[in-house]
């Protein structure tokens, strides 16, 4: 088999088999495909597509890559959540002890954030002591007790992803239905869980910007889980405005902490209700939805939820006074008000852009390699919808630096005020096989 004539079928538009999806992953996993190659196979795939086929050949091909994790000895059927990115998406670190404080089991692995939006592990990192690398002993024997950990990806798990991401990301092919597919699908495949509940993101700070490609990439999805028979379903939601109202890592896990505190912003403890609820009836804790909001509720108003969530520093090495305490986390230099220039109704604040000004403060970053500042980040004070008046702040800017003029221009053009504003519906769809 030669690379170029693979490449050439695909661009020509031609299915590939599974011996040459085979033969594409093992040999760039290995390094005898170079990346010119690959990237014009990106190419070629961003712009021909794949069959339901070829994409589930590939998952499968990128899963069995590198270690696929045995997570039978953990009790009970293990229940991982993935989104598809978002900007201030605060959800797992909710989650993870809110739905294990029902007893579901969650043996989480997360991901770091890249470009706008963030990653969970640099969420938790934000937590003095917080340790994401554990002994797979370590990470089996307190899921085992506790029921909840959350780690990084493991060295070896689905190395084709890696490279095929890092490729992407400088290729401009990561905004692809098929490779996205493929990319989530073979990590959580080789994560080991039972079940999956994806949170697949729509709007102006997602990959996917309208409802039609989040619907086909939630279907994919989700047709892939069934085929490698992990039961999968995806939720459709919106991300056209941040999520909740803290976009920034130390800023996250207090939002976090307040939302477990039974004060947190209203999109993000309903979209923790609808996730969480899919993640209790997969688990068998519950018969309906209905039952398992119910028992999140519950777990949310008595504490219970923060008492697991304290737990889970506590097991992973971080200091839990953070959870009395946590204005402990908030330590940028300065804090910056970005006043209206009008009074209205807030009729946009776009997503992805907005992450990016919290990436210029230095919560995210622009290159792999980047160090992140956990401190900075923006806390909205107005969401679309909300109304305001002319000085009133937006938002509070957390920065480590001084001259803030180019963030500030950047945040002015992306918020808008106008005599009339829809808010968007949370949740678009519910995708099940
Ligand atoms: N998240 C992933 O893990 N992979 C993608 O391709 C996009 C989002
Ligand atoms: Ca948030």
């Amino acid at each position: 088999m030669r690379m170029v004539d693979l490449i050439e079928k695909k661009r020509d538009g031609k299915t590939l088999t599974k011996n040459e999806i085979d033969y594409i992953i093992t040999n760039y996993t290995n390094n005898q495909i170079p990346d010119y190659q690959l990237s014009a196979l990106l190419m070629a795939i961003f712009y021909q597509d794949m069959t339901d086929e070829e994409i589930t050949n590939m998952t499968l091909a990128m899963a069995n890559s590198g270690d696929v994790i045995d997570l039978t000895s953990l009790n009970g059927i293990k229940v991982d959540k993935h989104s598809t990115g978002g900007v201030g998406d605060t959800t797992t670190l909710i989650l993870a002890p809110l739905v294990a404080s029902v007893g579901v089991t969650v043996a989480k692995m997360s991901g770091r954030g890249l470009g706008y939006t963030g990653g969970t592990l640099d969420k938790l990192e934000a937590i003095p002591g917080f340790k994401i690398e554990l002994s797979d002993e370590e990470f089996i024997r307190i899921v085992n007790e506790s029921q909840v950990a959350v780690i990084g990806q493991s060295g070896n798990l689905a190395p084709a992803d890696k490279k095929l991401y890092a490729l992407r990301d400088v290729t401009a092919t990561v905004d692809s239905i098929p490779l996205i597919a493929s990319s989530i699908m073979s990590k959580k495949i080789a994560a080991g869980a039972d079940a999956i509940v994806l949170d697949v993101t729509t709007g102006d700070g997602a990959f996917m910007k309208n409802i039609e490609d989040a619907r086909r990439l939630a279907k994919t999805m989700t047709s892939i889980g069934k085929l490698a028979n992990r039961q999968t379903i995806a939720v459709i939601s919106d991300m056209s405005e941040p999520l909740g109202e803290a976009i920034g890592n130390s800023l996250e896990v207090v939002e976090a902490i307040e939302t477990l505190q039974g004060n947190g912003p209203e999109d993000l403890i309903e979209m923790c209700y609808v996730l969480g609820s899919q993640m209790v009836v997969l688990a068998k804790k519950a018969d309906s939805v209905e039952e398992a909001r119910v028992m999140l509720q519950e777990a949310l108003t008595s504490g219970k939820a923060l008492e697991k969530f304290k737990e889970m520093i506590q097991n992973q090495g971080g200091d839990i006074r953070v959870v009395e305490k946590p204005e402990l986390l908030l330590t940028a230099r300065y804090q910056v008000e970005l006043p209206a220039k009008s009074a209205g109704l807030v009729s946009k604040i776009v997503a992805n852009e907005l992450g990016i000004a919290a990436m210029m403060l230095g919560a995210g970053r622009k290159t792999k390699d980047d160090a992140i500042d956990h401190a900075v980040g923006l806390k909205l004070h107005k969401k679309i919808g909300d109304s305001v008046q002319e000085g009133e702040s937006l938002l509070t800017i957390y920065s480590n630096t001084e001259d803030l003029s180019q963030v500030v221009e950047l945040l002015y053009q992306n918020i808008e005020i106008s005599d009339s504003a829809k808010k968007p519906i949370l949740v678009h769809d519910i995708i099940t096989e």
